[in-house]
């Protein structure tokens, strides 16, 4: 029989992140600055998912994400699971939670905002989230999409 899952090792000691949305694990990569981490780490895309059909998955050794950080990701995941590995054992799982506010990681569309000329961090309020709805503490704009700076 033909092998059809893409098998990657389990990690001693690390963080996965586990049931990301199909495609998005690039995006969550980003988000939480894992593109400057010069550490092992492993990004499957596409992976099939009992749940999801298909999900990405981050692996990321000899590193412990710091929650509030990771829950930034329900942005663009709202079912990924976060895996806290040690001696090659699940030691704590949680869900993200979105947070309340979203501070620094997104752009105001509205171009007017005072968030593009003055050196401040950008923050939204989270006030519905399922359809997301987050709206600029500074121009009080509604954001229709999501810019990620
Ligand atoms: N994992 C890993 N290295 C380990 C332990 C686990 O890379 N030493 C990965 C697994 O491959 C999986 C995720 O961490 O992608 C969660 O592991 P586990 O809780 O054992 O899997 P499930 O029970 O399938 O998780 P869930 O119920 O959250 O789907
Ligand atoms: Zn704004």
């Amino acid at each position: 029989m033909t092998e059809k899952t893409l098998k990657v090792q389990k990690i001693e000691d690390g963080t996965v992140i586990d049931h990301i949305n199909a495609g998005r694990g690039l995006e969550v990569v980003r988000i939480l600055g894992l593109d400057q981490y010069t550490g092992t780490m492993a990004l499957l895309s596409n992976v099939h998912s009992k749940e999801l059909g298909k999900k990405d998955v981050i692996k990321v050794e000899h590193k412990e994400l710091d929650k509030e950080d990771v829950n930034k990701i329900a942005l663009v995941s709202p079912r990924a699971t976060v895996n806290l590995v040690k001696d090659f054992e699940v030691k704590k799982k949680y869900k993200v939670e979105l947070p309340k506010e979203v501070i620094g990681i997104l752009s105001c569309t509205n171009p007017a905002c005072i968030t593009h000329t003055e050196p401040v961090q950008t923050r939204f309020i989270v006030e519905r989230e399922d359809p997301l709805q987050l709206r600029c503490v500074y121009c009080e704009r509604l954001q229709n999409k999501l810019e990620f700076k």
